[in-house]
């Protein structure tokens, strides 16, 4: 089985950190968010990874190299524009070479351990497993209407979702998907979805299956989500990398990156990156910050680069 991570999307949501800093390459806890996705993908024996990359390529390149610093062993895959997961997944169809795989999307993070939902798609035979997970508002996701284990139908964030089992991000697919790839079409957002993808499956009569995954399962797309992604990992704990420092009281979650130096009355719920340095002159909450920073006056729901910040 091979590993493909889409990671070519630009963190449009955490500008302007993500100018600098690819989102797939954010510190959790100290460690890269893609390192998360390596290590569950190694969970259930998958060494060979395509990384599909866009106009990060050259960041991701540097920074990850052939993948060895991680045990495993990175083709990089370039998505040429924007149009969709679908889309990006279809141009690792060379390295897949037909072989079963794990889709996987670069900023997810799962609790609960994969080989449960390897071992269903295996036993079952089927086309295509998705990892779903029981959500109060479905209308943010792809959406599956079940019939016991059983996909029936497929909608990507209905306005009257008719089930509350969102699609969460990780998904196990068979060959017949590439002989299907070609007929899709663009969706109404103007992206090939890879919902629409897998619905081409269930209407060409394929099995496709759903197994819930009861844990916790988080993304690092936004502000807020990133912050509680950070906060799952380190909980209440200060994380200070090698040579951090920090001058400021400290009230809850705070991670410091290498080298890093910040220094403000008072810190609650920050993630502080490598290499920083930050100088506030008031309390920080809520908030990442990179590059070299000086504020008078408090920071609240902010990211920042530098003399750049967007308050979110
Ligand atoms: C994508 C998929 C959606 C899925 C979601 C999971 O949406 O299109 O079906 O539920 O990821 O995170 P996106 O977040 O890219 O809009």
């Amino acid at each position: 089985m091979k590993g493909v991570i889409l990671a070519a999307g630009k963190g449009s949501r955490l500008y302007p950190v993500t100018h600098h800093i690819p989102k797939p390459l954010l510190p959790l806890a100290n460690r890269i968010t893609l390192a998360y996705a390596f290590d569950k993908l190694k969970e259930i024996g998958i060494r060979e990874i395509a990384l599909v990359v866009g106009e990060n390529e050259p960041l991701m390149r540097e920074r990850l190299g052939d993948g060895s610093e991680f045990g495993i062993e990175l083709t990089y895959v370039r998505q040429p524009e924007p149009k969709g997961l679908a889309h990006a997944v279809s141009f690792a169809g060379d390295f897949v070479n037909r072989e079963p795989f794990v889709l996987y999307l670069g900023d997810a993070i799962y609790a609960d351990p994969l080989p449960p939902f390897e071992e269903k798609f295996r036993s079952s035979g089927c086309a295509n497993l998705n990892v779903v997970k029981w959500v109060e508002d479905p209308s943010r996701f792809g959406v599956a209407n079940l019939d016991g284990d059983r996909i029936l139908r497929l909608v990507e964030k209905p306005a009257q979702p008719e089930s509350n089992m969102a699609m969460a991000g990780l998904y196990f697919f068979g060959p017949q998907l590439w002989d299907l790839l070609p007929n899709l079409q663009p969706s109404a957002r103007g992206e090939y979805e890879i919902t629409d993808a897998i619905q081409l499956l269930i209407d060409a009569g394929h099995l496709v299956l759903a197994k819930e995954h009861p844990g916790e399962w988080f993304d690092t797309g936004t502000l807020d989500s990133f912050l509680q992604t950070s906060r799952y990992l380190c909980g209440e704990d200060v994380r200070l990398a090698a040579d951090a420092k920090v001058q400021g009281t400290v009230s809850g979650h705070l991670v410091v990156g290498e080298g890093a130096e910040v220094e403000a009355t008072s810190l609650e719920n920050v993630v502080v990156l490598p290499g920083a340095r930050v100088r506030v002159q008031g309390s920080i909450r809520d908030a990442i910050l990179g590059g070299e920073v000086e504020v008078s006056g408090d920071v609240r729901r902010q990211v920042i680069w530098g003399g750049e910040s967007i308050s979110y």
